[in-house]
């Protein structure tokens, strides 16, 4: 299969579909790669680290498009990407076609086979390919917290591991999630006094019991976050209800409970928020202060550490991108559950029932036309 990899120009998105490494896994498997001159530069690869590789760097992104019969992205296509898009082409990237109504009748026009990293799905629920990002996402959360707190950043000037004699500071983790628990580990390796609060006891004792009470566990009920929140030096929002919008479980009144010059990193900002205050912000002007509280509250987190986020989410999107490529879209599908989850457009017809719903679109079950 031609497989080409091309820039990505979403703004403040550094990452890039493919590493030289894992464009070189698909060669050795006999499919050829082209990639989209300084594709690599944002994550830290240049083009003669592709070329070493035995991928061949083309500079103009159309010819790409026009040749490949499988294109492998991070983001969803930006507009003027569209008419690039050719009929029965492979689109393997993000494409949250749910929240997006222009994209998802354009790729229906263009009579594109999207495969989204997003829907790749496991018997089980998990969503394997974006696991990485809320990793990422959660253990970012707290570099970014202690960053804040610290006086010139405009935080309480608060280290969170504190020193001998001196207090740790208090991090608060509202979700004992993938976001949450990655979160709790960076914050238990600095040395700081760390609670996660959740509503699935479960999980609350799955973290009691792999931090060996280095992290606190608490319910989380009103009663409990207000009292937390009055000790707190660093507060993360790591909530998720699936396929709900998250609940706003700190309120406005909530920070004036909360220290002067404290800080709060609303991971779950993505999904609406889990405290009332939040509003999306970027790389570029990531905080902003409402009632002597810091809120970081970044929409795309992963994308400030592009080589790790880079390394991450190609290679857990290595093995589908191979089975599609050795196979063929229709019999990888067939041949993987999870895999067909992934598709969500298929030659015209939306293949993914709640996308096919969000619209009014006519749904057709993948299985009658692999
Ligand atoms: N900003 C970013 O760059 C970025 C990156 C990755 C993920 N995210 C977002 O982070 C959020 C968390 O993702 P995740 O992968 O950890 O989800 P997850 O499903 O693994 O975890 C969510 C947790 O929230 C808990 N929860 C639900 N209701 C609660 C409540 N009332 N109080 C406390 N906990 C409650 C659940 O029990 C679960 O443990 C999502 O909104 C996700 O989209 C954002």
């Amino acid at each position: 299969m031609r497989i080409g990899c091309v820039k990505e120009i979403k703004k403040h998105e550094y990452r890039v579909g493919l590493t030289p490494q894992c464009a070189a896994a698909y060669m050795a498997r006999g499919h050829k790669v082209t990639v989209q001159a300084g594709a690599g530069e944002g994550a830290g690869f240049d083009d003669s680290q592709y070329a070493a590789a035995g991928a061949a760097i083309e500079p103009d992104p159309k010819k790409i498009f026009a040749q490949s019969d499988m294109i492998i992205k991070v983001k969803e296509p930006q507009e003027e990407e569209y008419e690039l898009l050719r009929e029965g082409q492979i689109l393997f990237t993000y494409l949250h076609l749910a929240a997006d109504e222009a994209q998802t009748r354009a790729l229906l026009a263009r009579k594109v086979i999207a495969v989204a990293y997003e829907t790749i799905q496991l018997e089980n629920g998990d969503l394997p390919c974006l696991k990485p990002m809320s990793e990422i996402a959660g253990r970012l959360s707290i570099q970014e917290g202690a960053k804040y707190l610290e006086r010139p950043f405009g935080g309480r000037g608060v280290l969170l591991s504190g020193v001998p004699g001196v207090p740790k500071g208090k991090v608060v983790i509202l979700g004992g999630g993938t976001v949450g628990i990655n979160a709790a580990r960076i914050a238990a390796g600095f040395g700081a006094d760390t609670t996660v609060l959740d509503i699935n006891a479960g999980r609350l004792a799955y973290i009691d019991d792999i931090f060996h009470g280095a992290v606190s566990t608490l319910y989380s009920t009103e009663g409990n976050l207000k009292t937390v929140l009055k000790d707190c030096d660093l507060l993360v929002g790591a909530v998720l209800i699936p396929g709900a919008r998250t609940p706003r479980l700190v309120k406005r009144e909530h920070l004036s409970l909360m220290k002067r010059h404290s800080v709060l990193v609303d991971v779950a900002v993505d999904q609406g928020g889990c405290i009332e205050t939040t509003r999306p912000t970027t790389h570029d002007d990531p905080v902003y202060e409402i009632d002597g509280v810091i809120h970081y509250c970044v929409a795309n987190m992963p994308g400030a550490v592009a080589l790790t986020s880079t390394i991450a989410l190609s290679s857990t999107t290595l093995p589908y991108g191979l089975a599609i490529a050795d196979k063929g879209v229709e019999a990888a599908c067939k041949a993987n559950a999870d895999l067909k989850r992934g598709l969500n457009t298929y030659r015209g017809k939306c293949t993914y029932k709640d996308i096919a719903s969000v619209f009014g679109l006519e749904y057709t079950n993948p299985d009658t036309l692999l």
